[in-house]
């Protein structure tokens, strides 16, 4: 096909969309991320205020919280056998971890797609 300025033209809004999709999901903000963990997400009263999974409640929870600070990940959540990734911390945040074998005591919640980034990207922050 010879390629003429008109043809060009017509391509331009489709290499646009593929360049849009192909675009890596959008890294979450770790600052907003803290907010919710130590906040109204409550995950410090499990996971720990530094994330070592020794909250208030930990003592009564048996498997403990996961302690982000090694990091020690348990739960496969998207069987691709590695653990700890971002689809495996985003499932078991929107979900809870009782669906993927996990204790029952970390309970599913209602966050918006971008507060589950947040918290996966702050999650990230806590490994020492
Ligand atoms: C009532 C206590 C409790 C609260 C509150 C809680 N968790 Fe958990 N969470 C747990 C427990 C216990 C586990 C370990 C589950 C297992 O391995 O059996 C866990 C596991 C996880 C995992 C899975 C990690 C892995 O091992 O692969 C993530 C991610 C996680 N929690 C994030 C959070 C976030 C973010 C919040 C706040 C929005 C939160 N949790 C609130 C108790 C809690």
């Amino acid at each position: 096909m010879k390629m003429t300025r008109k043809s060009l033209i017509k391509l331009l809004p489709l290499t646009f969309a593929a360049v849009v999709m192909s675009a890596p999901a959008a890294a979450g903000d770790a600052a907003a991320g803290k907010e919710i963990y130590d906040g109204r997400g409550a995950c410090a009263s499990c996971h720990g205020a530094t994330g070592a999974g020794d909250g208030v409640v930990a003592a009564a929870l048996n498997p403990k919280p996961t302690n982000f600070v090694i990091p020690a990940f348990r739960l496969d959540t998207d069987g691709d056998s590695t653990l700890g990734s971002d689809a495996d911390l985003s499932n078991a945040i929107k979900n809870g971890t009782a669906q993927y074998g996990g204790n029952p005591a970390m309970p599913g919640r209602a966050f918006s797609d971008a507060e589950i980034s947040d918290l996966v990207a702050y999650i990230h922050t806590l490994k020492q």
